[in-house]
């Protein structure tokens, strides 16, 4: 049997009187994209934090190729492979879509570099190959902040790729993008992901997106996965339209 590329098994951890992790266990195989749903405060985003190294459980592993990575740090896990984008972009504001690119290829190389040497970078073809495959390649010499969330987002996803990961987790990415440019958005996100093989992971609140993106879905529910299957497995589910489709609208 093939081994899992994540597999996370037991994780635990409260905050305080909520429990936001509570007996843990997913295995994610290469290939494909693994949707995450569930309610607010249901703990989808403390698991991306527990996977990339922003969040230390109290109990329980996170595994990568078969390495356990629960206590390395977010540069470490970034460095074996695994890469992430907010449900807040963190981009650097105030310099351009392109130089926030090259900003991202230079740590990949592990070369440390000023915003004033950027010009000298010598994957500044191919990040503005990158910047074209996620749409952005016209906003390239605008600064982040003078642009729409939609961009913003894609412009985030890019930086991701930018390091090329193995396995990419995207924290909603089409929230506070308007409904009409979700799908849009989308479109571009997985041609990208596609044509970078890249597995992926992604939270979200818009079942239309799920039902079209995703080959797998898993629904937390107060700090557990309450269930898994395929989009049709999942979505028609009762406790799934009571619990999560009922509480989106
Ligand atoms: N660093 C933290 N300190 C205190 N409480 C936290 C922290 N991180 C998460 N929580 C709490 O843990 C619970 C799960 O939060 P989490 O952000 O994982 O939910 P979520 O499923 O991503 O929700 P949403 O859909 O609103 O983004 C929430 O009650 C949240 O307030
Ligand atoms: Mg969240």
């Amino acid at each position: 049997m093939t081994e899992p590329l994540l597999k996370a098994e037991e994780l635990e951890i409260r905050f305080g009187g909520v429990i936001a992790a509570d007996d843990v266990n997913i295995e994610i195989f290469e290939g494909g994209k693994l949707a995450i749903i569930g309610p607010n405060g249901a703990g989808k985003t403390t698991f991306l934090n527990i996977c990339t190294g922003y969040v230390k459980p109290s109990r329980g592993h996170v595994s990568f190729r078969g390495r356990d990575i629960t206590h390395l740090s977010p540069r470490q896990i970034t460095r074996l492979g695994v890469a992430r984008a907010f449900q807040i972009p963190q981009l650097f504001a105030e310099h351009t879509a392109l130089e926030n690119l090259l900003i991202a290829a230079a740590a990949r190389e592990r070369r440390w570099t000023s915003f004033t040497g950027l010009s000298r970078i010598p994957e500044r073809d191919e990040m503005e190959d990158l910047l074209q495959q996620v749409g952005c390649g016209d906003l390239a010499h605008r600064r982040v902040n003078e642009l729409p969330e939609g961009s913003r987002k894609l412009i985030d996803i890019a930086v991701a790729l930018a390091l090329k990961p193995t396995l990419l987790l995207l924290d909603e990415p089409t929230s506070g993008v308007a409904s009409s440019e979700k799908f849009q958005i989308m479109d571009i996100i997985a041609k990208a992901l596609d044509q970078a093989h890249v597995t992926t992971v992604f939270v979200e609140h818009d079942m239309m997106i799920v039902k079209r993106y995703a080959d797998q879905v898993a629904v937390w529910n107060a700090g557990q996965i309450q269930l898994s299957g395929t989009p049709a497995e999942v979505l028609e589910h009762p406790d799934v339209i009571r619990d999560v489709i009922g509480e989106e609208t």
